[in-house]
């Protein structure tokens, strides 16, 4: 695409958002409603872009960082004027831009290509994105004369009765002639209700200069949709939601209540998987064939290989291998490897440790900053006692080591493979291998205790 550029219009104030933070950079299904358009720019091939900013510009280019091209709008002045900021960042090149609002995450990188091809195939100084939609209120309105052709864009408040009855609308996309939008943005006056410098005022001037101006109306009116407040932030995060579902489904994931399931966009599952009511899976999740995920699960970041259930619990920035049983309601923290064959049971923690194949942490159970070998069993209730109160230390276990029911491993500590370590035991010292740990006092059994002590009342 290195004929076609793109502005993206981000400076206005989004006051209806009641928000401390720039509209744009609020988030649908995860990911910030500029990253959404800005990705759609970037998948369909536009390599020169530019993002206006102005209210709130610091928040929104801190965001995007460094590679993103910004122009600044001091002063928001209008859609037109807001072009004008970005004028030299296409003064000079060949071709078209394609211009389209911050908030509309819902625009597709095919329609911006399909726009563009129209607009190239009709040899037209600029083209419109426009939708049909059975209340236009707040909308500029398309307005074509008796042969169909584009006459001009009235926005609602400039608006006669008998133009607000048009229910084609301005979706505030356009693709532009380069050389045509210059020429007519230096025209356009603020002349209107709002005292602003409409972009829409363009079309009319580059009509009357004799130019061709075209229109591509879509029929799916969603994608164009605008976020001006919390309410449509939800209702477009229900759209998005569910196409992001619908595309799993349709590559062969069992999605058991869409209603109830939250799947960010880059997550990616594996066919034949279901995922169970009441899923948050979220960031670069990746998720094998043949899992099962959920009921109430929330995935963060984390890679689980095929076969593996996780039931009601939280995996974060985590690895999980083939295989493996986790939950219900265990808490697996960054920087956990579980291996293959793996059970993690109910109310077990585990933070920044490998656990080996055929590990089983059944229940009741805290292993952080830990190293633990293939086959190893912990009882329930077992803690490494990675802290100290002022550093962390590592716990390393052996393969086939067997820690007793109430084990305290205080670290830095060293269970050899094939050690016993007895229930209650608080270790403190390296274990070695094939031998019995014990590490608590002797039973004591004081005979007609009870007795006396009760008599002596
Ligand atoms: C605009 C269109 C209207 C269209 C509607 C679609 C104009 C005059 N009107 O109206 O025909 O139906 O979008 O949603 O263009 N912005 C700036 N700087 C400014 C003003 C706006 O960057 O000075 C940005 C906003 O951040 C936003 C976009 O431009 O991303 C649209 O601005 P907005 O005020 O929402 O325009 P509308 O009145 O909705
Ligand atoms: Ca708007």
């Amino acid at each position: 695409m290195e004929d076609l550029s793109a502005i993206i219009l981000a400076a206005g104030e989004g006051k209806r958002m009641k928000s401390k933070k720039s509209k744009v950079l609020h988030k649908v299904c995860g990911k910030e409603l500029i990253q959404w358009v800005y990705d759609a720019v970037q998948n369909a091939g536009i390599r020169n872009s530019v993002v206006v900013v102005g209210h709130k510009a610091e928040q929104v280019m801190e965001f995007m960082g460094e590679g993103v091209r910004f122009a600044l709008q001091k002063e928001q002045l209008g859609t037109g004027h807001a072009v004008l900021q970005a004028q030299s960042a296409i003064q000079g090149r060949q071709g078209h831009v394609i211009i389209l609002n911050g908030d509309t995450p819902l625009i597709k990188s095919e329609t911006i290509k399909r726009a563009f091809e129209y607009h190239i195939h009709q040899n037209n100084a600029a083209t419109i994105i426009t939708t049909k939609l059975d209340d236009a209120t707040g909308y500029g309105r398309v307005i074509r004369d008796s042969a169909g052709h584009v006459v001009r864009i009235v926005e609602h408040k400039d608006a006669t009765e008998e133009e607000r009855a048009v229910n084609e609308i301005n979706s505030g996309m356009y693709c532009f002639t380069i050389s045509s939008l210059l020429d007519s943005l230096s025209k356009i006056s603020n002349n209107n209700s709002q005292g602003e410098y409409y972009l829409t005022d363009t079309i009319e001037i580059l009509i009357n200069n004799g130019q061709k101006v075209g229109a591509i109306t879509m029929d799916d009116s969603t994608e164009l949709l605008g976020i001006n407040n919390r309410i449509q932030l939800a209702e477009v995060e229900a759209i998005m939601r569910r196409k992001i579902l619908n595309m799993h489904m349709e590559q062969g994931v069992t999605i058991v209540d869409p209603a109830n399931t939250y799947i960010g966009p880059d997550v990616r599952i594996g066919n034949d998987t279901v995922i169970l009511p009441g899923c948050i899976i979220e960031g670069n999740t990746v998720i094998g064939e043949d899992c099962i995920i959920g009921p109430q699960t929330n995935l963060v970041n984390s890679t689980i290989e095929r076969n593996v259930e996780v039931k009601s619990s939280v995996v974060i920035d985590s690895f999980i291998d083939e295989g493996t049983h986790v939950g219900p309601f265990a808490y697996l923290r960054p920087g956990s490897r579980i291996g293959k064959n793996v059970k993690v049971g109910d109310f077990v923690e585990i933070k920044n440790s490998i656990i080996g194949d055929n590990t089983k942490v059944s229940h009741l159970t805290y292993v952080g900053d830990s190293e633990v070998g293939k086959n190893v069993n912990f009882g329930c209730g077992t803690v490494t006692v990675n802290y100290d109160g002022i550093k962390k230390h590592k716990t390393i276990i052996g393969d086939n080591a067997f820690i007793g029911c109430n084990t305290n491993l205080v670290s830095p500590v060293v269970v050899n493979r094939n050690a016993y370590i007895a229930a209650g035991s608080t270790i403190t010292d390296e274990v070695p291998e094939n031998s019995l740990a014990i590490a608590r006092s002797r039973q004591v059994i004081k005979e007609g205790w009870v007795k006396k002590h009760k008599t002596n009342e």
